[in-house]
């Protein structure tokens, strides 16, 4: 499928078929197209929760306006983020770099982040932004469809997850074999609204 398709016909749909599953081969390539999502610094520091467990999908259902997706679609993923990555060993981002880059962009990340807890986080929200839409883009191409989502109480999930100390959650996504079309497109803003030449 070409990327303008893909484009196009994502959607996000609602409801799943529950008996379709999706090989750990196919997840494994979902995954690894993710992965190769720009980061800031290479940092790489999205987590992906691929909730398998089929009671805790249920637990999550609860605390997400009981939305069908989270149990009915093939994967679930809550799109974490390792806030702290940039500083736990971050020559491994940049590992096949000449010794020379190295030496300069690993106190770079140091500078840019140590000390700055808005910085860490609004890095790790682009991040698993843009990762999300690989995520989404990536499963339309392999025929399946998704849904982001952030109807879902974070503490209770994270609690359910055992998220770390030092990490957030970004959002969920659903994916899998979709059993309704999405609604018409909700309504569009024109190009005209959204686009400021040069300065607002
Ligand atoms: C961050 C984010 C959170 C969302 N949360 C939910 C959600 O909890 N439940 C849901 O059904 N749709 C959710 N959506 C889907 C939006 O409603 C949908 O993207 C929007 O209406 C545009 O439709 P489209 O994705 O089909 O183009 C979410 C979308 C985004 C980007």
């Amino acid at each position: 499928m070409e990327t303008k398709d893909a484009i196009k016909s994502r959607r996000s749909v609602k409801y799943y078929d529950p008996e379709y599953k999706i090989s750990d081969k196919e997840l494994d390539e979902l995954l690894s197209l993710a992965a190769l999502s720009p980061t800031a610094f290479n940092i790489q520091h999205w987590r992906f929760v691929v909730v398998k467990d089929q009671e805790l999908r249920k637990k999550i259902r609860k605390v997400a306006w009981d939305q069908a997706q989270i149990t009915d679609s093939s994967v679930l993923i809550v799109l974490c983020a390792d806030l702290k990555a940039w500083e736990k060993s971050p020559r491994r981002y940049w590992k096949n770099a000449d010794q020379e880059v190295q030496d300069f962009i690993l106190p770079a990340i140091d500078t840019y982040y140590r000390d700055k807890d808005q910085v860490q986080r609004d890095e790790a929200m682009r991040s698993c932004g843009i990762v999300a839409q690989t995520l989404m883009l990536s499963a339309k191409s392999m025929g399946y469809d998704s849904c982001p989502m952030d109807g879902f109480d974070f503490s209770s999930v994270a609690n359910l997850i055992n998220l770390p100390d030092d990490h957030l959650i970004s959002l969920c996504i659903a994916i899998g074999k979709g059993v309704t079309e999405a609604a018409p497109r909700a309504g569009q803003l024109t190009l005209n609204e959204i686009i400021i030449e040069n300065r607002f």
